[in-house]
């Protein structure tokens, strides 16, 4: 591909991805016009590897106090900020039992799960109060359903919310994003092992990507039910997030294939339920489609400077 090529096509998917995000998340409503501007321009430069890299002076990789250790049953590294920025995920760390079982018990009180398919009225999509959760996949699954999300509102009192804005999770997400104001993002997914099209699949991030949502960004995942090879696991491209190869500079999605055969390494995210870590998901990955088993998942991003995706996201200034 020519510069030229390569320029306009890069300049073409920033246009129709910005029109996508802010169509879709109804993002003038919930910020304002200036937004649309703003998301154009992130897309844009920071899209560029050599740009979002920049830094005037060194990260500040020191989180010396870890002084959230009643919320973990093993602690995040001291070195996870040095971690993310040097391969582009942490090692993982657990949420502790009782704090994982409140969580998943409070997610569902949440009245707004989605299905990315048509047809299908929103209370069949609820998990009911009786309900046990394996009863619920189970539904699901019988309802051809292949995927759930539904945002959590972090403007509620909750325990996700208190965990998410601990103080070292603050600190974590300050010190990698090199900012004291940033915006907090929640959602949950559920994914069941079922024959899906090719479009949900595209819909459901299971194909290769990289995500250009703010100047600067870092994902939590927690996981709410094992997750193994079969029910899903995440799979990210180690050091990607620092540089891509010339073919994988498009924010586009790519197949198996073509990252397999490109890149030697891939990191297979497997942990028993409450098993959490952080990405930087500007460098390539996917959630692998589940074959065998249902997946329950929380996923946060920590965004640098305010661009609200949902009405229950937080801007925060530390
Ligand atoms: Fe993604």
């Amino acid at each position: 591909m020519s510069f030229f090529s390569f320029l306009s096509r890069y300049t073409l998917d920033c246009f129709r991805d910005t029109k996508r995000i802010v169509n879709y998340f109804d993002l003038v409503k919930l910020n304002n016009i200036l937004v649309i501007p703003k998301i154009f321009f992130i897309k844009l430069f920071y899209g560029l590897s050599f740009i979002r890299n920049f830094r005037i002076k060194p990260l500040d990789i020191n989180i010396s106090q870890l002084s959230n250790s009643n919320l973990f049953k093993i602690s995040p590294s001291k070195e996870i900020i040095k971690d993310i920025d040097d391969f582009g995920y942490s090692k993982p760390f657990m949420i502790n039992e009782n704090l994982l079982d409140s969580i998943k018990n409070e997610i569902f009180l949440n009245q707004n799960a989605e299905a990315k398919i048509k047809n299908i009225n929103s209370a069949q999509l609820l998990k009911k109060n009786d309900e046990s959760l394996n009863d619920y996949f189970l539904r699901l699954r019988n309802s051809k359903i292949s995927r759930i999300t539904g945002y959590i509102n972090l403007k509620n009192k909750s325990y996700v919310r208190d965990l998410l804005t601990s103080d070292l999770f603050l600190k974590i997400a300050s010190q990698y994003l090199e900012t004291n104001k940033f915006s907090i993002n929640a959602a949950y997914f559920l994914s069941n092992p079922l024959e899906i099209s090719e479009q949900e699949k595209y819909s459901n991030a299971q194909y290769f990507h990289w995500d250009n949502d703010f100047r600067k960004f870092l994902k939590l995942y927690i996981y709410l039910t094992d997750v193994d090879e079969a029910s899903g696991p995440h799979i990210f491209i180690p050091g990607t997030h620092k540089d891509k190869l010339k073919e994988h500079r498009l924010c586009r999605l790519y197949k198996d294939n073509d990252i397999y055969s490109a890149y030697k390494n891939k990191i297979i995210f497997k942990g028993n339920a409450g098993s959490s870590f952080f990405v930087d998901s500007y460098g390539i990955h996917k959630g692998e489609t589940p074959i065998a088993k249902s997946r329950l998942i929380i996923n946060v991003h920590y965004g640098r400077g305010k661009i609200l995706y949902t009405p229950g996201d937080l801007y925060y200034s530390i």
